[in-house]
């Protein structure tokens, strides 16, 4: 790649996310409660190999030594997510000191070593005791959420200055909450629409109140994507495209840019009405400093009779016969810059950072090394492409990639690997693969 950092300007962000039920382990440790996530992982079938992360990569207590690797690596922003259910094993009412005393140490630690914290308040684990309420079903989740951000600002406002409210809104409600194949494993259109709703609430009331904690923070939220293209130009599959666009790409962004859901497109969402209140529309806009944007793949659709509501079915890669990354996604780098262009052409649309972007394949250790060529080549690209986007006028600011540790994905288990670092899970010995040496010399 002929691209150095300095093409992106000096103040551009180069940095890594990871979250925190993926990494940290310390499962129930000093206090924590339950989370949907802890839930999930013991109920027999749903993660691979029944998997769970009461370990991960034991970052709740490994920290020290990550971060100190990461320093090495010529990094200088983190991208984490604070974990609910340890500042309030509960969901709301008391803190729970050992918590805040955690991510203390942790923003402490990382800002000695010189790295910038980035949080991320909700990254998936929401504590059990709110889901017995509900959860994102029940509107009283967007005052328990405010309240927790509320604590957070409260407690690590003086030293941490970038946020972003919500994690993929689109996976967890619908991953979580429609096909039921997430925590807290609900499904169907209703607890969709309504932890739909609450969500897009949530992230603009989230973001309301760290600014009016914080005024002088930088607060984003951040978004899943995917390149949509029909399988061809019959008039059918070109509708459908725009259904599943309109699915994954807008359906929590248009409300928060002001412009309501995208109920053009896919007319069932107009049942969300159901749990819209008066002045909600007005609630769900807020002007945010920045706008996280994700991606992994592009998704080609074709019409079908079959799939209720959205009427759309993928045609996917292992169909496709394409190269595949080990979640079977197609490797299509250039995604990343059809999502730019098509993100930054709202009218009104704030700076964007990517804050995920990678890729997982079999790695291998060989004489303790990781030589993760087709990793390395995929993060290049992305880095072409970006510029490319970038170069056209998009208004990109930073660039995370996901992720720095090898950890646990979720209802895949251990089995894919996006890390930029190599983490052997028995013995939790870490190997700097060659793709995290050469974003380590790119940053150098
Ligand atoms: C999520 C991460 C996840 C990654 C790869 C994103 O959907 O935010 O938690 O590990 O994609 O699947």
């Amino acid at each position: 790649m002929g691209l150095t950092k300095d093409a992106f300007g000096d103040d551009f962000v180069w940095g890594v996310s990871t979250a925190a039920y993926q990494i940290e382990g310390g499962y129930l440790q000093d206090g924590k409660g339950f989370s949907i996530w802890d839930d999930f992982v013991r109920k027999r079938g749903k993660i691979s190999n029944n998997e769970h992360a009461d370990v991960a990569c034991d970052f709740y207590h490994r920290y020290p030594q990550d971060l100190e690797m990461m320093r090495n690596m010529n990094i200088r922003h983190h991208r984490f997510s604070i974990s609910w259910s340890r500042i309030f094993p509960f969901g709301k009412g008391e803190v729970n000191q050992a918590g805040i005393d955690y991510y203390n140490k942790l923003i402490d630690h990382s800002l000695a070593l010189g790295i910038t914290p980035w949080i991320t308040l909700y990254h998936w684990d929401l504590p059990s005791t709110l889901e017995i309420h509900g959860g994102w079903t029940n509107r009283d989740v967007v005052g328990w959420f405010t309240d927790y951000v509320a604590c957070c600002i409260k407690y690590f406002g003086d030293r941490v200055k970038h946020w972003m409210v919500l994690n993929e809104p689109m996976v967890f409600t619908g991953a979580g909450h429609f096909l039921g194949i997430h925590a807290p494993g609900r499904r169907g259109l209703n607890s969709f629409l309504a932890a739909t709703h609450h969500a897009a609430l949530a992230q603009a009331e989230g973001a309301r109140t760290i600014k009016s904690l914080l005024p002088e923070s930088t607060v984003g939220t951040t978004f899943s994507s995917s390149h949509v293209e029909p399988l061809n130009t019959s008039e059918r599959n070109v509708l459908a495209a725009k259904r599943a666009d309109a699915l994954l790409n807008r359906l929590f962004l248009e409300p928060l840019l002001g412009m309501g859901y995208p109920t053009d497109e896919i007319k069932t969402l107009r049942k969300v009405e159901k749990f819209m209140k008066a002045g909600d529309e007005q609630k769900l806009k807020f002007d945010m400093d920045f706008i996280g944007v994700q991606n992994y793949t592009r998704e080609i659709v074709e019409h079908s009779y079959f799939i209720p509501y959205l009427r759309t079915k993928l045609v996917t890669a292992t169909q496709r016969k394409v190269p595949v990354t080990t979640m079977n996604w197609e490797v299509y780098p250039e995604s990343i810059y059809h999502i730019l262009k098509k993100f930054a052409a709202y009218p009104n649309m704030p700076p964007i950072m990517i804050t995920e972007s990678g890729a997982s394949f079999a790695d291998e250790v060989v004489n303790g090394e990781v030589s993760d060529a087709k990793r390395t080549s995929y993060l290049q690209e992305v880095i072409v492409q970006m510029h490319r986007a970038k170069s056209e006028g998009v208004d990109l600011r930073g660039y995370f990639i996901w992720t720095f540790l090898d950890n646990f994905e979720w209802a895949e288990g251990y089995h894919p690997r996006f890390g930029l670092v190599h983490v052997d899970f028995e013995t939790q010995q870490r190997i700097i693969k060659d793709s995290g040496k050469w974003y380590a010399d790119f940053l150098g």
